[in-house]
């Protein structure tokens, strides 16, 4: 081996390998696959949230120039799975939400198509029904285990004694508050689409796909097809964030359509405002957080109790609880998760799922309980950092928390801060800053496989059904197979995104580059012990992602801190950001320009959730009121300002053999505590509900 750590291709700060491609328009979504001769369907949706279709008239529809067919549960093909109830679509005349598809109609134009949907008429007999989470109101129930395996409640030691003994010491401080999420939806840019092409037996799919493995393993079994007869592809992902993480049911509906019309291929895009029903969501949640702590700060008892919904049909128990589990040391403790199953669209993934909400209530907590006891927030985060995992008692393979919290400090020039709420004011504008802390655990997805051949002149191919989100796999896959070949980056011809690939697991959990990346690690070491440093074309060797023999013996996570500056006016209330600054612990950084967008992109939604996003639900009718981007705000550019992420060195020899812990959620982890913190600071209200609209203010 010849290279220097100069020519590394690991850690090197280089351009997407996709970036021209993409603005270039060559790079295809789902929906943009040329296919021959295809047609189109358009989905007809329920308009009640519960009962069951009585009638159905297509007659209008089919009359229209250009319909092929109208598909209801009528007529539809009997599918050979219905265990998913989100997926069983077409199957019975019941309905389990408003927005549910009931009806497909397939055209020769989408436009046909579009127009033809709007006339088929469905009846329905109605049904009571309950469509919003009040955690008073609501019959809640336990579930089994909370989203990825998670232990549903944790209870170590006597909370409430703790709490008592506390609240019985005038020295010590005690606090019980209720926070407060909003249903908020995965927005990607690119919606959610499919092409269905049947050959016979065959089915061959273009999916927008955080897992083409995956949903092409569900999606065989729905239709009762052996695997190797299912094929998905998916080069290119317009944005995520956990809503293609598993099939929704529009993919079942596209080979529904397909199979309707022998011989075509169907096109199928969800509208933005169909995305809102059929493709998941983070739940509402209502957290009790509880918190005890002696005089000087350090805390006895910590309690996280989280109440969410999810749908009658499926269950999707987000561990907004978690996150407690592994943050600050304390005796005493105590976290539970509790659902209402509603008649609502299904719940899934939406970045950092758990995490992302649970960091929101005992971030903001620890903030009110700073100001009792009148230390500064940093500092108290600093004196409750835990030197072990505080609830399975094993050390971390590394906690960089307090580092992050003192370069964050240092950086965004803490040290000066007068911890007076309200007092600030800068003309028509009242100033604060806030901080929270984030942290994401380091998740392991065994299953991928990678392939590395020479293809001759110097060249490797590397092949491994990843998926690309935009969040840059194509650009650090590649960065890792050069660096573990030890060959120039553009000597490696990288392939993802294809099942004709080997196997690759989701990219989620923020877990893509380090299962995908230690699979591809592997592959080059074989490949070089079995055919040394001057193969011959067609030599090659294939591996799966070791198991890590560390796994049981530490607990694994990234963290991090981030700082954030207010502006609040002081008359409307509206509040503007103008920094936003986070430092992170997430071990290496494989490409520092696309960890830089993805940390940075993490933040901005968890400004989005600070300020913006909410669905609101109209429990009379069961509706989704403000489903589409006019109504449900995302944060734009004209809303951030100065957006800087930075990260600490972090040498972790125990995650995984390069070192690296994910950096797709933890941005986002955090954001929105902090945000919410310095509008307390800038004008003396303590909110704790997020978004922070106007009226909260005020
Ligand atoms: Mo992420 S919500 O695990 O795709």
């Amino acid at each position: 081996m010849t290279s220097t750590s100069e020519s590394r291709a690991v850690g090197a700060d280089i351009e997407r390998a996709d970036a021209r491609a993409k603005v270039a328009g060559r790079a295809p979504y789902a929906f943009e696959h040329p296919v021959d001769n295809p047609c189109y369907a358009h989905a007809v949706l329920s308009s009640i949230p519960r009962g069951r279709i009585t009638a159905v008239d297509t007659g209008a529809a089919l009359q229209e120039d250009g319909v092929i067919t109208v598909l209801t549960y009528e007529n539809a093909e009997r599918l050979a799975s219905t265990e998913d109830a989100e997926l069983a679509i077409l199957q019975e005349p019941e309905v389990a939400f408003r927005g549910q598809i009931v009806a497909a109609v397939v055209a020769g134009t989408p436009e046909t198509a579009r127009h033809a949907a709007s006339l088929v008429r469905i009846t329905y007999a109605t049904e009571p029904h309950e469509s919003e989470l009040k955690p008073d109101e609501n019959e809640l129930y336990r579930p089994e285990s909370a989203n990825g395996g998670a232990e549903t409640d944790s209870m170590l030691g006597d909370l409430e004694a703790a709490m008592e003994a506390a609240a019985a010491d005038p020295d010590a401080v005690t606090l019980d508050e209720t926070y407060v999420t909003a249903m908020t939806h995965c927005n990607p840019m690119e919606p959610h689409a499919t092409i269905a092409v049947w050959q016979g037996d065959e089915l061959t799919l273009y999916d927008s796909s955080q897992s083409v493995h995956g949903h092409r393993d569900t999606l065989a079994e729905v239709f009762g097809l052996d695997r190797a007869r299912v094929h998905m592809i998916c080069p290119y992902v317009g944005g995520g964030f956990g809503s293609k993480g598993e099939p929704h049911a529009h993919a079942v509906l596209a080979a529904l359509a397909a199979r309707a019309v022998p011989g075509r291929p169907v096109k199928f895009a969800l509208t933005r405002q169909q995305m809102f029903t059929l493709v998941g969501y983070r739940t509402p949640t209502y957290q009790r957080v509880r918190l005890a702590a002696g005089a000087d700060g350090r805390l006895t008892g910590i309690g996280m109790e989280a109440v969410e919904q999810t749908s009658r049909i499926k269950e999707f128990a987000e561990q907004s609880a978690n996150p407690t589990r592994t943050m600050y040391a304390a005796q005493h403790r105590r976290t539970t998760h509790r659902l209402a199953h509603l008649d609502v669209p299904v719940p899934s993934w939406m970045r950092a799922p758990g995490e992302c909400p649970g960091m929101f209530g005992p971030e903001v907590a620890m903030d009110e309980l700073a100001e009792r006891l009148g230390m500064d927030p940093v500092e108290l985060r600093i004196r409750n950092d835990a030197p072990v995992d505080p609830e399975s008692g094993k050390p971390f393979s590394s906690r960089n928390l307090v580092a992050c919290l003192n370069e964050g400090a240092r950086r965004f020039g803490w040290q000066d801060r007068d911890p007076r709420p309200g007092v600030r004011r800068d003309g028509r504008w009242l100033v604060g800053t806030g901080v929270a802390s984030s942290a994401y655990p380091v998740n392991r997805v065994p299953g991928s496989v990678a392939a590395v051949e020479y293809v001759g002149e110097g060249r490797y191919r590397v092949d491994i059904a990843a998926a690309d989100l935009g969040t840059g796999a194509w650009t650090v896959l590649a960065q890792i197979a050069a660096d573990r070949l030890d060959v120039p980056l553009d000597a490696v011809e990288l392939r993802i995104g294809d099942t004709a690939l080997p196997k690759a697991t989701v990219a989620g959990g923020s877990a893509g580059t380090a299962m995908w990346g230690s699979a591809i690690v592997a592959a080059a070491q074989t490949f070089r012990k079995r055919h040394g440093h001057d193969p011959s074309p067609g030599d090659h060797a294939q591996a799966e992602t070791p198991g890590n023999p560390h796994a049981e013996r530490f607990a694994m996570h990234a963290f991090g801190a981030q700082f954030v500056e207010v502006r609040v006016d002081a008359d409307t209330g509206e509040i503007r950001v103008p920094r936003l600054l986070g430092v992170f612990a997430a071990g290496r950084i494989i490409n520092p320009r696309t960890a830089r967008s993805q940390l940075i992109g993490g933040m901005t939604m968890g400004l989005s959730m600070a300020l913006h996003e909410e669905t609101v639900t109209d429990p009379r009718y069961g509706l989704l009121v403000n489903h589409d981007l006019a109504n449900y705000h995302v944060t734009a550019n004209a809303d951030v300002h100065r957006i800087e992420a930075h990260w600490i060195d972090e040498d972790d020899p125990y995650v995984n053999p390069l070192g690296i812990k994910g950096i797709g959620e933890i941005g986002i982890t955090g954001t929105a505590a902090a945000v919410v913190n310095a509008v307390r600071h800038a004008t003396g209200v303590r909110v704790r509900e997020v978004p922070v609209t106007l009226d909260k203010v005020l």
